[in-house]
């Protein structure tokens, strides 16, 4: 079984604090907007799907706290709220997905009384989170299939089951492979500067008994040069429509790695992650952290005080150095530019 990642119950919403893990399994309990808004920012909640489901739960959790009754007050009170969980986290599209399916709820309700479609968000922040779940355990249907037996898998960052509602994307296809008894085995880069592949990604798979083998960052190369690595798969936090990836920064340099030794490199992502308003992943938003995250490791500082840093937390993976990309609805191949249209997701972007 999977970790539980986000729970709503009693009108509040349970995050299970990822900043602490894998030391402590710590529930951080938020009882309103502002302290979902929080927990995205300061990444208690991470991984593309898992903000967007927080943002649902988010916007829920504000909806029930607004006090105007009449709906052109409540849309605008609610409208505010959405505004301060988009500016959470920039990167990750599912955030702005989430939010925009709820609000469509709204909005296709308006003739109702504003108690009613309160009650209605709330099913919807849930129905989001469920919906999530079975979503990544198609796509893990779906990617078990580009596994051959007894590979060995790199993967980078988390996009497993606390990267989202449950069960995960990358992850998913991974956790799939082993429950179809292919005798796979993992290797996961610690994932330089918050190391959510050392800390979540080998936290999880250890949990189901998944084998695992972690790796730094820089370690990747020589793995593959040695023919250690059979195929690569990962996560996204936004697709362009020409095939372009935002994910965890470092996942470009391992899908040039993986060109190189002429090793598959595959994203696997919901239809949620796509981005078709935009042409090319030149047009992402890149999120740059605090200096601090990289200048200090388990709370020592690792660096000279004052030093300049850079710290963007994502990167984009050029189209062609992907192979094929992993969705609810199937597998896509190049040339994305053609083959993506068809994967439009269901609100049209
Ligand atoms: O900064 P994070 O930890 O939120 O970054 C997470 C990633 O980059 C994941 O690979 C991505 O969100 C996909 S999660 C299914």
């Amino acid at each position: 079984m999977f970790p539980k990642t986000i729970a709503w119950q009693d009108n509040k919403v349970l995050i299970l604090d990822q900043r602490q893990l894998p030391a402590k399994e710590v529930y951080l309990e938020c009882a309103d907007a502002a302290a979902v808004t929080e927990a995205i920012k300061e990444m208690a909640i991470r991984g593309a799907p898992a903000i967007g489901i927080a943002a649902a739960m988010g916007l829920a959790l504000g909806a029930l706290g607004i006090t105007e009754t009449d709906y052109p007050s409540f849309y605008s009170e609610l409208n505010k709220i959405c505004d301060s969980l988009k500016g959470a986290r920039p990167t990750a599209v599912n955030l702005c997905w989430a939010l925009a399916r709820m609000q469509g709820v709204c909005e296709a309700n308006e003739a109702k009384p504003v108690e009613a479609i309160k009650g209605l968000l709330v099913a919807e922040a849930l129905a989001v989170l469920e919906q999530d779940i079975a979503i990544n355990k198609q796509i893990g249907a779906n990617g078990a299939t580009l596994v051959p037996a007894r590979a060995t898998i790199l993967t980078h960052c988390n996009a497993g089951a606390l990267a989202t509602g449950g069960y995960g994307t990358a992850l998913g296809v991974i956790r799939r492979a082993w429950e179809d008894k292919k005798g796979i085995q993992v290797i996961a880069t610690e994932t330089r500067p918050l190391l959510q592949g050392a800390r979540l990604t080998c936290w999880e798979l250890r949990q189901e008994g998944i084998p695992v083998t972690l790796i730094a960052d820089h370690m990747a190369g020589t793995l593959m040069r040695q023919g250690e690595i059979d195929l690569c798969i990962v996560g996204a936090d936004r697709i362009a429509g020409n095939g372009d990836v935002a994910n965890k920064i470092g996942t470009y340099t391992l899908a040039i790695l993986a060109r190189e030794h002429e090793i598959p490199f595959y994203v696997a992502a919901p239809l949620s992650t796509f981005d078709l308003t935009i042409k090319t992943g030149e047009e992402i938003p890149i999120e740059e952290r605090d200096p601090s995250e990289v200048t200090t490791l388990g709370g020592r500082s690792t660096a000279p005080e004052g030093v300049a840093v850079r710290n963007p937390a994502f990167d984009v993976t050029p189209h062609r150095y992907i192979s094929a990309i992993v969705t609810e609805d199937g597998i896509i191949r190049p040339p994305f530019e053609e083959t993506l249209v068809r994967f439009r997701g269901a609100d049209g972007r």
